[in-house]
C-alpha cells in the first residue's frame, strides 16, 4: 500500500496532522531529526490513534538518508513540515536557517523526483504576505518580501516549488499559508512543547499560567486596533491538521500549484487571547505593557474563501476552545513531553 511521508512529523503541527492522517486511514511514514521535538511525541500519536507507523530518525540535509526512506517505502505524497521556525533565532543565525530550510527542501525534492513522487503539501506561513499588504490577506497578493531570514525561507521555498511545477507539469503542489496555530489535541497528550523561553504569545501565556514565567509582556497597546494590542488570526492546531488532510486529498487528485491560506478569517487581540486563557485556567494572569516588538504589524488575518472553494475546508474551533485545549495540554505536561 502506498504511504504518505510526513517530514517533521514529531513537531507541533506535524504530530497533530499524523493523528488526523492515521484516523482517516492513511498509512504514514514519519521522518524527523528531533532538532526541535522529542521521540515521546511519536508514542503519544500511537496512543491517541491506537495505530503504528514507520519512523526514520533522519536529517533532510543528508540526501542518502532521505533517499533510503523512498527506497524502502512506496511514497505517494509528502507533507513537508520539517524546518526551523524561530524568527529571532533566524536573524542571529541566517546561514543555518537558509541551509536547513532551503537545502533540506531541495534534498527532499531531489529524492522525490528520483522516485517519481510528485505530490507535496508544504508548510508555508502568513509571514510571506510581508508588511505592505492590506488585510485580509488574499492568496493573489504579492509575497516577495519578508522582514527576517525565516520568512525569506518560506518566500524562497514557495518560489522553488512553483519553478519545479513550471519545469514538470506532472507535479501537484499545495502551499499552505498558516496563520497563528495554537491549542492542542483534546486528549491533552500532544501540544506545543517549545524549547526555552517561548517567543510566541500563546505558549508564553501558558508558562505564565503554570508560574514558570512571572508575567506576560504585552508588546504595544497603541496600535490602530480595537483595544490597541496586536491582532492575529489564531487557529486551533487540530483545524490546521484537518486542513492538511483536505490539502492532501486535493493533491492526490489534481495537478498544479496552489497557495491556500489556513486561518479562521477572524482577528483576536493580545488581550482577547489573554482573557480566553484566563477563562480556561480559572484565574487572572499578570501582564505588563511593553514597547512594540520590532517587525510586528498591527493586524493580520486571512481571507478564507479559497480554502473553502478549493479544499472544501473551514476552521471549526473558536478562541475559547483553543485556550481550553492548550491549557489542558500544559496542565497535564508542565515540563513538556
Ligand atoms: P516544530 O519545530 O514543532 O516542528 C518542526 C519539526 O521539524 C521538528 O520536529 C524538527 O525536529 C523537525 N526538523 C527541523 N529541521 C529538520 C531537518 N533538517 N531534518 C529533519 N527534521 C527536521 O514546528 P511546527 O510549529 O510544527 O511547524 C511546522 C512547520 O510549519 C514549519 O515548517 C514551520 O516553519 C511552519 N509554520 C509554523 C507556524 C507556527 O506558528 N507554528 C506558522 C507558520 C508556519
Ligand atoms: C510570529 C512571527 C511570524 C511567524 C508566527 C508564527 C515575529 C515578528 N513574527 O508572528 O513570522 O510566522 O509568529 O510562528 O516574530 N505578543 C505579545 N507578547 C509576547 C508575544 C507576543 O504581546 O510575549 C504579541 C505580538 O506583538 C503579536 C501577538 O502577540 O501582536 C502574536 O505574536 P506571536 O505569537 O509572536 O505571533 P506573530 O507576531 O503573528
Amino acid at each position: 500500500m502506498s504511504k504518505i511521508l510526513v517530514t517533521g512529523g514529531a513537531g507541533f503541527i506535524g504530530s497533530h496532522t499524523c493523528v488526523e492522517l492515521l484516523d482517516a486511514g492513511y498509512d504514514i511514514v514519519v521522518l524527523d531529526n528531533f532538532s526541535n521535538s522529542k521521540p515521546e511525541a511519536l508514542n503519544r500519536i500511537k496512543k491517541i490513534t491506537g495505530k503504528d507507523f514507520k519512523f526514520y530518525e533522519a536529517d533532510l540535509l543528508n540526501l542518502p538518508e532521505v533517499e533510503k526512506v523512498f527506497e524502502e517505502n512506496d511514497i505517494s505524497a509528502v507533507i513537508h513540515f520539517a524546518g526551523l521556525k524561530a524568527v529571532g533565532e533566524s536573524v542571529a543565525k541566517p546561514v543555518e536557517y537558509y541551509h536547513n530550510n532551503i537545502t533540506g527542501t531541495l534534498m527532499l525534492i531531489q529524492a522525490m523526483r528520483k522516485h517519481n513522487c510528485k505530490k507535496i503539501v508544504f508548510s508555508s506561513s502568513a509571514t510571506v504576505y510581508g508588511v505592505d499588504n492590506p488585510v485580509p490577506y488574499v492568496e493573489t497578493m504579492p509575497t516577495n518580501t519578508s522582514t527576517n531570514p525565516y520568512g525569506y525561507t518560506k518566500v524562497m521555498i514557495e518560489q522553488i516549488l512553483k519553478d519545479v511545477y513550471v519545469s514538470d507539469n506532472d507535479w501537484s503542489i499545495v502551499l499552505l499559508r498558516y496563520f497563528n496555530p495554537i491549542g492542542a489535541h483534546k486528549s491533552g497528550l500532544i501540544g506545543e512543547d517549545p524549547n526555552g523561553i517561548p517567543n510566541n504569545l500563546f505558549p508564553y501565556i501558558a508558562q505564565v499560567a503554570t508560574g514558570k514565567l512571572k508575567e506576560l509582556g504585552v508588546f504595544g497597546d497603541d496600535y490602530d486596533t480595537p483595544d490597541g494590542t496586536g491582532v492575529r488570526d489564531y487557529i486551533h492546531v487540530v483545524d490546521l491538521a484537518t486542513g492538511h488532510l483536505n490539502a492532501l486529498n486535493y493533491a492526490l487528485k489534481n495537478k498544479g500549484v496552489e497557495a491556500v491560506n489556513l486561518g479562521t478569517g477572524k482577528g483576536s487581540s493580545v488581550f482577547d487571547v489573554l482573557h480566553a486563557f484566563e477563562k480556561a485556567c480559572g484565574r487572572e494572569l499578570p501582564y505588563k505593557i511593553k514597547p512594540r516588538r520590532p517587525g510586528d504589524i498591527a493586524t493580520c488575518y486571512a481571507d478564507t474563501t479559497k480554502a473553502k472553494e478549493v479544499l472544501g475546508w473551514e476552521a471549526q474551533y473558536q478562541l475559547d476552545e483553543m485556550a481550553a485545549d492548550g491549557w489542558n495540554f500544559t496542565k497535564n505536561n508542565p515540563n513538556g513531553l
